[in-house]
């Protein structure tokens, strides 16, 4: 039988199912995978019950239900004086990941060049490659993840297409700066680039940050595409709701992918989502104090039993550097081992890079319960106390 295609077929099973197999035989708490486990507003669900019941249940606008798409031009003004046509620069995608996908699709031609930095999240190098761009891998340096910028300008070329730029970043919890946003943005006017902006963690950024769309500065809207998730603002990632602001030519074409790739998104949750951004604008600004509560938390616990906590500036991913741990068989061992013999799982931050050299990083997810965080430090506490006696 002649072969499958080998950019998927190259790929195993991720980690993150590998270490949620393991925690489920083990019955660990899971700190790996990114999910809340408390459900976001409950007006939400009744507007999705009504949504359910008094809309047809059939296909709606191939762009997006009009409220959710003016819901985000509404939103996208409020919070950052940034102004789209809801009718032709909003579009509504099965979640960031197919809007990502359908962004990818209608920017990159084989042979283009895109820029990236690791550590990365997991769907971007396949679709990337997918679509025949060429990765170019430039490494944000921890523990502050500064951009090594002469490194950065030497990765564009003539051939540079676009650079995939998630800000605030997982997993490193990065909140680019406006100079550093400024400066990327003379490199994308150098080169003629677009930006594809991965915003999804926009809301949840702590101590008083503040998360700057790229395309918001001079020279930018043209350039960028801003996609953003009610998955995570609402904690509802199930919900796969995610949303694109673009120039009208460029959403023209990521339009004509997304309808090749699912077409619509259900229409009851866009129906809820239009009524959590226009009407629960206070949980998901507070959501943001809510996490950097639970980041104290499981940064004091964590900084307790020695362990090494990188700074966290957004998202609801800490990162630790297990190099002071004496632990030295690597990052997938060290989970592996964390997992069976102290019950709490965490992913080793390896899988984020394209190559294997950088093995010394575990990421905790700590958008959990307080109880569910105190117990998985109880349960270090107690494995690294009889271990270290
Ligand atoms: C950086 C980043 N982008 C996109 C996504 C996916 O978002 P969605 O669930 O809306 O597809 C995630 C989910 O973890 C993420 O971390």
């Amino acid at each position: 039988m002649k072969p499958f295609n080998c950019t998927f077929s190259g790929f195993g099973t991720t980690v993150f199912e590998v270490m949620s197999q393991l925690a489920r035989e083990h019955q660990t708490i899971n700190l790996g995978q990114g999910f809340p486990d408390e459900e976001g507003p409950a007006a939400m669900l009744d507007a999705l019950d009504n949504a359910t019941r008094s809309f047809p249940n059939q296909y709606p606008p191939m762009m997006g239900v009009p409220e959710l798409r003016l819901a985000v031009a509404n939103h996208d003004q409020r919070f950052y004086d940034l102004k789209a046509d809801w009718q032709s620069e909003v579009m509504v995608c099965s979640g960031a990941t197919e809007a990502l996908a359908a962004t990818i699709l209608a920017l990159v031609e084989p042979g283009d060049d895109v820029v990236l930095f690791e550590p990365l999240y997991d769907s971007y190098l396949p679709m990337v490659k997918r679509a025949g761009g060429n990765p170019r891998l430039v490494r944000l340096e921890p523990p502050d993840w500064h951009i090594p910028w002469d490194e950065l300008e030497a990765a564009f070329t003539d051939r540079t297409k676009c650079i995939l730029f998630n800000t605030p970043m997982n997993p490193t919890g990065k909140v680019f700066s406006r100079d550093e946003l400024t400066a990327l943005g003379k490199l994308l006017d150098k080169f003629d680039c677009y930006a594809i902006c991965d915003e999804v963690y926009e809301h949840l950024v702590f101590d008083g940050r503040e998360h700057i769309p790229l395309m918001t500065l001079p020279g930018m809207r043209e350039r960028c595409v801003r996609i953003a998730s009610a998955g995570k603002t609402f904690s509802m990632t199930g919900w796969k709701v995610g949303y694109v602001t673009a120039a009208r030519a460029l959403l023209s074409i990521i339009a004509k992918a997304h309808q090749f790739l699912v077409f619509t998104t259900p229409p009851n949750l866009q129906r809820a989502v239009a009524y959590g951004l226009d009407h629960e604008q206070a949980w998901y600004t507070h959501l943001g104090q809510d996490l950097q509560a639970k980041r104290d938390l499981l940064e004091q616990g964590l900084s307790k039993l020695g362990f090494d906590v990188l700074p966290c500036n957004s998202t609801y991913f800490m990162n630790v550097d297990i190099r002071g741990l004496g632990f030295h068989s690597g990052d997938v061992a060290f989970c592996r081992y964390l997992t069976v013999e102290a019950g709490v799982t965490v992913v080793p931050v390896s899988a984020l890079y394209a190559s294997d050299d950088i093995d010394h990083l575990i990421r905790f997810c700590f958008c959990k319960r307080d109880e569910v965080l105190n117990a998985a430090l109880e349960r270090l506490s107690s494995h690294f106390t009889k271990h270290t006696a």
